[in-house]
């Protein structure tokens, strides 16, 4: 008798209709597939659970399926193991997840690359454009009714053919931005761990340090991923470094922004304008934000359209039945 026909078959990575945690609303595509697949508990009203809650909600359930607004950390792991299999995050960031402590723990964790680079590029050119034209200033003044007629110095901005765009993280979603940027006139300019090759670059100029980046922006663009390591990047040394007058743009991850140091370079004038899409800490933004005109707001919209968020759910189902299928999906995290 071989060793192979004695020992016992290994069990199947999950087991057939698996059990799913769903921790916030998806959209109803999305559910009805997860619903189809899985025996599906769903936190129906939505709200943002704290890690003690998801360990209890989840309790033996095989799937975790989580967005940014939850933190599973190495407790969450502990708490749902042994049954725990899969962490499928609906995001392409995943700072809110221990990734060790899942690996420890043999959980695999599945996220959403490229699917939304299109929909994050379209919001980072949206603040872009808000920030630099005055977008904020003049809805208000429209809404307002104080609006005199139009004036030849009114509301003047940034126009940007001839200007630099400095992209932090040229990724898919950096990439997709420089694709439109380059449509609006501006030159691209990119920091990354490593230079990209000429395909990807399309003529962008490479600068191997931040600080070099800095010094040709008149506009940054803040699009890497978010990462514990990067906490605090933008603070007010690397601020000073850009020009004056420059705009800033973050779709990445508020924490990479110094928000005290953000609020002074905008109060003061060394920096025009600033868009943003992401706060440390939300959904509390930092009060400062909102008495300044300059600023333009949106609440953490990269990837909200119905198609993408459709994209997003039925890429981490494809994700779990091909681990369910003994294969490696591409969007499986190391
Ligand atoms: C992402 O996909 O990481 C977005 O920021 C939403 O969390």
């Amino acid at each position: 008798m071989t060793a192979s026909s004695s020992s016992p078959p290994s069990p199947p990575f999950l087991p057939p209709r698996p059990s799913a945690f769903l921790c916030r609303r998806f959209t109803p595509a999305v559910e009805a597939a997860l619903h189809e697949r899985f025996a599906l508990r769903v936190n129906e009203d939505d709200s943002i659970l704290a890690p003690a809650e998801i360990a209890r909600r989840a309790a033996g359930c095989s799937i975790l399926l989580v967005t940014a607004t939850e933190t599973v950390d190495a407790g969450v792991l502990a708490a749902l193991a042994p049954a725990l299999r899969v962490v499928a995050t609906l995001s392409v960031g995943f700072d809110h997840i221990d990734r060790a402590a899942a690996r420890a723990a043999g959980v695999r964790v599945l996220h959403t690359p490229d699917v939304l680079s299109d929909a994050c590029a379209e919001i980072a050119l949206m603040l872009l454009l808000n920030a630099c034209r005055r977008g904020l200033e003049a809805d208000r003044l429209v809404r307002s009714g104080a609006w005199a007629g139009w004036a030849p110095t009114q509301l003047l901005g940034l126009g940007l053919v001839g200007r630099t765009l400095g992209i932090f993280g040229m990724g898919r979603i950096g990439r997709a931005i420089a694709v439109r940027a380059r449509g609006f006139g501006l030159s691209i300019h990119y920091h990354n761990r490593s230079r990209l090759d000429p395909a990807l670059e399309q003529g962008a100029s490479y600068h191997a340090t931040l600080d070099g980046l800095l010094g040709h922006s008149d506009i940054l663009m803040i699009a890497a991923p978010g990462a514990p390591a990067l906490r605090g990047t933008f603070d007010a040394a690397r601020l000073a470094r850009l020009p004056r007058g420059a705009v800033l743009v973050n779709i990445s991850r508020g924490d990479l922004v110094d928000d005290e140091a953000l609020i002074a370079a905008l109060r003061e004038g060394h920096l025009r304008g600033a868009g943003l899409d992401v706060f440390a800490n939300e959904p509390h933004v930092h009060p400062g934000y909102r008495a300044l005109d300059n600023v333009f707001l949106s609440p953490h919209i990269g990837s909200a359209t119905t198609e993408t968020r459709d994209a997003m759910g039925l890429l981490l189902i494809d994700g779990i039945e091909m681990l369910a299928a003994g294969r490696v999906p591409a969007n499986l995290l190391p």
